[in-house]
């Protein structure tokens, strides 16, 4: 069984959809952890109602990015993972923290990337005009919701949606590509070579695989 620590900041519907995959054996692996740096994360919750291990550490205890990383890789090493699965993590990681996690580190990121890296992606899709808005898991990198995608999933943005309507239908969608990743790495189907994310040993197209339900 793959070992798995989490990362979060918020309420943790990803995570919890990660849970409810490893109970029910969709997915090889036990979360061995979940860290938050905010003490108030409702994904905390979850994660003690499940029986699982959780630490807090929080961002504003330390005076600059690295020392936080720093703290951060001595928490996530203690679990020991395979794979750290940022569900919502809302912090930007240095070098420091990727570069030795490099390979088994994936984030889902609320947009079809490449398009809209950072915050406020759903109000961006929208105020361009975009028909379709989606999310997408890739491989962390020291590139900012610049690493290989691994799957993407597109929905429709219908006229008059607000950013939280459309954040709400693409969030439905997060829950199941997610678990999906997570499965296929836990499987050891899913790794990152020279740069590049492979799925059984076979490089995946620019935008990750397409999931459609
Ligand atoms: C998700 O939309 C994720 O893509 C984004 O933050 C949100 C986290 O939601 N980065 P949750 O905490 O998993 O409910």
């Amino acid at each position: 069984m793959m070992r798995i620590v989490v990362l979060i900041s918020g309420s943790g519907s990803n995570l919890q959809a990660i849970i409810d995959a490893c109970s029910d054996g969709t997915i090889s692996g036990n979360i061995a952890a979940v860290i938050s740096n905010k003490a108030d994360a409702f994904g905390l919750e979850r994660a003690k109602r499940s029986g699982i291990a959780t630490a807090v550490i929080n961002h504003k205890d330390f005076a600059d990015r690295e020392s936080f990383d720093d703290a951060l890789l001595t928490c996530v090493n203690a679990y020991l993972p395979d794979l750290v699965i940022m569900a919502g993590f809302m912090r930007i990681l240095t070098p420091n923290f990727i570069t030795p996690l490099l390979g088994k580190m994936i984030n889902i990121h609320p947009s079809l990337l490449p398009k809209y890296t950072g915050l406020h992606t759903h109000q961006r899709a929208i105020d361009a005009g975009e028909k379709e808005a989606g999310a997408t898991v890739h491989f962390v990198t020291e590139e900012l919701d610049g690493g290989p995608p691994v799957i993407q999933t597109a929905v429709p943005i219908f006229a008059g949606d607000d950013a939280s309507q459309l954040a709400a239908r693409v969030l439905q969608q997060e829950h199941k590509i997610f678990p999906l990743a997570t499965k296929w790495f836990c499987e050891g189907r899913l790794t990152l070579e020279n740069g590049k994310a492979l799925l059984d040993g076979d490089i995946l197209p620019d935008t990750g695989f397409t999931f459609n339900d």
